[in-house]
């Protein structure tokens, strides 16, 4: 059983709060003997989405617990992020906890699953949120694929410095370890390359700023 973190709640912990918001989000995953370049291999698929807010996070959304179970309203919310129907059950489910930025007034509690597919299917979810899914393009800016590798230029640790939305981050951290998808010892370097990689995307960010300002007069 692995050690719940603090503020984390059981399913039942969770629906037991009836005024509370509710929000399910799903890591969709699979393994791949596909390799980059011919000679990295990529090991796994793992879906996350670029989000309207300009965030990457997990597809998923809001429920409503007293309309709909929670993994009913997870797979509502998948047809309209991804176009395609994905089941959803009770065993795919990871973990409930407090938003940290949900207020006692304003509670909302966030509910994460993780479902392992055939490749091929992860393929097809891919088409259909290019094609068919109506939030494309809208409340979803795009699918896109977190790289495990690392390269020269970066992979993971470039990816992870990128902004997420809400816990997303821990989330992705927390179900590459649970399910094997990275050695500790990897994930550790990704992270500290991470640091420096986020380091000097401040400086870039401090000098277009400067850049602009100086255009504005
Ligand atoms: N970790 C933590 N919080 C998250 C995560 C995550 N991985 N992903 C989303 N959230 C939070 C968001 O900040 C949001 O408050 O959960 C809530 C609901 O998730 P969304 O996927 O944003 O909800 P969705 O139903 O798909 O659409 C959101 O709300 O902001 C409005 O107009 C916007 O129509 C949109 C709707
Ligand atoms: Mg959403």
């Amino acid at each position: 059983m692995h050690k719940m973190a603090s503020g984390q709640l059981s399913r039942a912990e969770a629906l037991a709060c009836t005024n509370c918001r509710h929000a399910c989000h799903v890591m969709l995953y699979c393994d791949t003997q596909n390799e980059l370049f011919g000679q990295i291999p990529i090991k796994h698929i793992i879906l996350m989405q670029m989000r309207f807010d300009g965030l990457l996070g997990f597809p998923g959304g809001f429920v409503n617990p007293s309309e709909e179970s929670l993994e009913e309203g997870l797979s509502r919310e998948l047809l309209e992020e991804i176009g395609a129907v994905v089941p959803i059950s009770v065993e795919n489910h990871v973990e409930s906890c407090q938003s940290p930025a949900s207020t006692s007034s304003t509670g909302l509690i966030l509910h994460f699953y993780a479902k392992k597919m055939e490749e091929e299917q992860i393929l097809e979810l891919e088409r259909s949120a290019a094609s068919t899914a109506i939030d494309h393009g809208h409340e979803v800016l795009g699918m896109v694929r977190v790289p495990l590798y690392c390269t020269k230029e970066g992979g993971l640790s470039s990816f992870l410095s990128h902004s997420f939305i809400g816990t997303a981050r821990q989330q992705l951290l927390d179900c590459l370890l649970r399910f094997g998808l990275i050695s500790p010892q990897n994930l550790c370097q990704a992270l500290s390359i991470s640091v420096a990689t986020h380091k000097r995307t401040t400086k870039d960010l401090k000098s277009a700023l400067a850049l602009m300002k100086g255009k504005q007069q």
